[in-house]
Order: C-alpha cells, then structure tokens, then sequence
C-alpha cells in the first residue's frame, strides 16, 4: 500500500538511564536539521524515562511510545504500569506481545488482546507483535503461528490510526539474522490479506512493521519489500546515528 505511511520504532528494552537523553537529543536535532518526509518516528524508551524525554521530543518528529501496559486503569497490581499512566507520561503507543514478554512473562495472545483494549481506551496506538520461533519455522508452520497470533491477539476494532503490527520472527531478534527478502513478503502479504479480510479498509491501512536485526546496512532493502511499512527496531535503535542510518531507507 503506498499510501500507507510507514513507522520506524525503537524498542530500547530494558536499556537506558537518564544519560541516555543525550542520544535522544542528537536524534531530534539531526531530524529537526535534515527533516525525512513520508516516514513517522517513535522511540520506545523505558517507562521511566518517558516523562524526561516528553519534553525533549515536543514539537519535534519523534513520538514515544512505551513497551508494555496492565490491562486495568488502576488499582493494586504493585509494579504494573496502566495505559493510562503512560498516556499521562507522554506515550502516544505501547508495544504489545513482544515475544520477550511472551517469554519471560508467559503473556499469551488474549493477554495481549487485552491489553490492546487497554491501550486504546486509554488513547494509546497498538503496536501488536507476532512471529514465530525457529523451531516453528523449521517445521513449516509459520504461516499458521502468524495467523493464529493475528486472530487472537487483535481485538476487533482495530482500525488503521489504532494498532500497528509488527512482524518479528523471534529467531531473528537480536541475532544479526534476518529472513530472506521472499520470506518476509510472503509473511508479510498473508498478514495484509488477514488484516484485509477480517477489517476491510481499515486493515489494508495497517502498518505493518518488520522486526528483527534491523540495521542501517539492511534497511533500505527490507523496508522496500511489499507490505512492509517500517521497522521495529531494538539494538540498532540504542544509538541515534544507528538508527538515523536506519531512517535513512526512506530519504528520496
Ligand atoms: P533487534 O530487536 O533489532 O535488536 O533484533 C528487535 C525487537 O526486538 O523489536
């Protein structure tokens, strides 16, 4: 869809302290001196940075998003973060699903179906992720991993203004490997078609993010393949002229 305006996101995980404003900085002012139309630009720090780095992004490109949120607006779930509270502290999205949190946290996908829901009653875009491990992909079943993901992670009313997908296959995550160019069209045009079927308009709209050892040298081709409308990006995104190099694949 070339009317699909594409994201580049940055995952900072769990890195960052209050120096790291300085990469921040650097990224805002090379983007305020040498703007790049036709591409959005967010950075997903962790949450306790997103109330400092607010006032470093204000009226610049870049939006922030966060990397998890509670299903509830409140109430006693010590060390739980709401959607709400992140809205307040200047999130504009919030990563959901991530395979990490799938891992490490046993988050399934009606979790993360509901706290998509969270997000937007909360005003929050969903940037919801799916992709299969290897031994999923080494046993062919790659296509129905993304599709179940797809069904039971995106609540309906999704629309193209409120979710993003990404696109990460886990074994691709912080490894330096990255599927074929084939590969990721062929997952990527059956994420378009679900998204299509099951919400017309709205799903040909999504974006739909690649994820997975993102880098400066491999950007420009992996953000030109069909369907993919921007990268979600983790390692590469830590330091401003990484991931400058990276936004870099959609200068004209
Ligand atoms: P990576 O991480 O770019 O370091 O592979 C991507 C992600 O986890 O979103």
């Amino acid at each position: 869809m070339s009317n699909v305006q594409p994201l580049v996101a940055g995952n900072w995980k769990m890195n960052g302290l209050k120096s790291s404003a300085s990469e921040l900085k650097t990224l805002v002012d090379k983007l305020n001196a040498e703007p790049v139309s036709g591409v959005d630009v967010m950075i997903c720090p962790p949450a306790t940075l997103l109330l400092a780095f607010s006032a470093l992004v204000e009226g610049s490109k870049v939006k922030l998003g966060a990397q998890d949120c509670h299903t509830e607006a409140s109430g006693a779930h010590t060390g739980d973060l709401s959607a709400e509270m992140l809205a307040d502290s200047g999130a504009v999205a919030v990563i959901l699903g991530h395979s990490e949190r799938r891992a490490d946290h046993g988050e399934l996908d009606r979790h993360v179906r509901a706290k998509a829901e969270a997000a937007w009653r909360a005003g929050l875009m969903a940037i919801i992720c799916v992709g299969e491990t290897e031994g999923q992909r080494k046993a062919g079943v790659t296509l129905d991993v993304v599709r179940r993901q797809l069904k039971n992670a995106i609540p309906d009313g999704a629309t193209a203004a409120n979710t993003v997908i990404a696109y990460e296959p886990v074994w691709a995550i912080g490894t330096g490997l990255v599927p074929t160019a084939e590969d990721v069209k062929q997952v990527h045009g059956v994420i378009r078609d679900e998204l299509a079927a099951r919400f017309g308009d709205e799903g040909r709209g999504m974006r739909i993010q690649y994820g997975g050892s993102v880098k400066p040298g491999n950007a420009k081709e992996l953000m030109s393949i069909d369907n993919v409308n921007g990268a979600l990006v983790g390692g590469a995104s830590l330091k401003a002229e990484d991931f400058l190099g990276i936004i870099a694949a959609y200068k004209s």
